[in-house]
């Protein structure tokens, strides 16, 4: 296997970093990756070198910018296997995505339509629709999930109807880490005519995501969750799809013609961008995908998963230490609580021994709502992490459970 994580880390600059006296155990990466430094030199190369606005200038700089910027959209297209170019629209993240898709077909609904969210959905995958459901009075229906936290795929085939025109679901549920069969989904769904929204805010990280194949209608995720910066992200549609859906911004950029009394748009995937976009960001988000790339998904899904093995056994050794979601189709987040302590306070003292996980609901209240518990502590695995760091993790839980108990 080509893959030396030894040599990779040296290739994050906040690896070097020691949080209370001890090296950064940086468990977040569901939350945020960490950033390489070509990554991080690209944004500065950009504010050194290029700076300007794109699509606007004859002037060189700007033409630069352009370029940088729409060859980044092709690395997307390319590494995700969208069919067009102008199918991929850069946004400032997921939940901007989303949002594009939920205001799209505002005026697309009617009265009895139906619209399906999955039980598994972060908070951004859930309010837009039903903000969006209650303007036009239609139907949110909920896919339940078991006491293990997976989708009750009857349930899924009982709730479609062809009343049904929307279903969401994420693609790895950030809080579980649960690989949602998402391919039966689209497939069911299409039989019933609906589309299907997929958001892989919490997958392409972790493995190769191919758009044709999956036959998916829209998908989105964020360039932080990639190694790329925060405030960007993208949303792949299909052609024929996004052109028949009103764009939720409007500003410049995004028109063909404007007149007092009414303003054209422009084609895709300008449609959608209105204004300045966070073009250094956009283009260190192609940086990033190249990194990884270089890296090799195959290599960082191996790695990963032998990861996850690791720390589940490890864990599961820890006396009164529950996990949620441990089922076989997951990837690289562990979620747990140890009895008769909060969550909030686990974190706490891990971070005294450097250890950097996230606590609470996630944003996903309906699933803690499901296992009847506050939060959890979770623990999100990335290829940047060591089976060192798991064997640290083990024993800084054992000692704080050992002075919370
Ligand atoms: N959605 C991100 C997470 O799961 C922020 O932590």
């Amino acid at each position: 296997m080509n893959f030396n994580v030894k040599n990779i880390r040296k290739d994050f600059p906040i690896l070097k970093k020691k949080i209370n006296g001890k090296p950064l155990i940086y468990f977040d990466n569901a939350a945020t990756s960490q950033t390489p430094k070509c990554v991080i030199d690209s944004i500065s190369n950009y504010y050194n070198n290029y700076n300007s606005n794109i699509h606007r200038g004859v002037h060189s700089l700007s033409e630069e910018a352009t370029e940088e910027y729409e060859g980044s959209r092709e690395k997307i297209k390319q590494h995700f296997n969208a069919q067009f170019k102008e199918e991929i629209i850069f946004t400032s993240g997921t939940t901007h995505s989303i949002n594009i898709v939920s205001n799209g077909f505002l005026n697309q609904l009617n009265n009895n339509d139906e619209i399906i969210v999955s039980g598994l959905e972060h908070h951004s995958n859930i309010v837009p629709w039903q903000m969006m459901a209650k303007k036009n009075n239609a139907k949110l229906k909920v896919i339940p999930i078991d006491d293990n936290g997976e989708l009750k795929l009857d349930d899924f085939k009982r709730l479609i109807s062809n009343k049904t025109k929307l279903v969401f679901v994420n693609h790895v549920s950030n809080t579980l880490g649960i690989i949602n069969p998402i391919e039966e989904i689209i497939t069911v769904a299409h039989e019933y005519g609906a589309l299907v929204l997929i958001d892989g805010a919490q997958s392409a990280a972790h493995f190769k995501i191919d758009f044709q194949k999956l036959d998916v209608d829209f998908y989105t995720a964020s360039a932080h969750k990639l190694c790329g910066p925060t405030g960007v992200g993208f949303l792949f549609g299909k052609k024929r799809l996004l052109e028949k859906i009103d764009p939720f911004m409007g500003g410049g950029e995004m028109i063909s013609d404007v007149t007092f009394e009414e303003t054209t748009y422009a084609d895709l995937p300008h449609k959608f961008e209105a204004g300045t976009p966070n073009i250094s960001g956009v283009i260190a988000f192609g940086v990033a995908i190249d990194y990884m790339n270089k890296i090799g998904f195959d290599n960082i899904q191996k790695y990963e998963d032998g990861l996850l093995n690791y720390a589940n056994s490890k864990l599961k050794k820890i006396d009164g230490l529950k996990i949620y979601g441990d089922v076989k189709n997951k990837t690289s987040v562990i979620s747990f609580n140890i009895e008769g302590i909060h969550p909030y306070d686990i974190g706490s003292i891990l971070d005294k021994y450097g250890i950097a996980v996230r606590t609470g609901q996630h944003c996903t209240q309906p699933i803690m709502d499901h296992f009847k518990i506050p939060g959890t502590v979770r623990v999100s695995l990335s290829f940047i992490n060591t089976f060192e760091e798991i064997d640290i993790l083990f024993d800084a839980i054992i000692k704080a459970q050992s002075m919370l108990s």
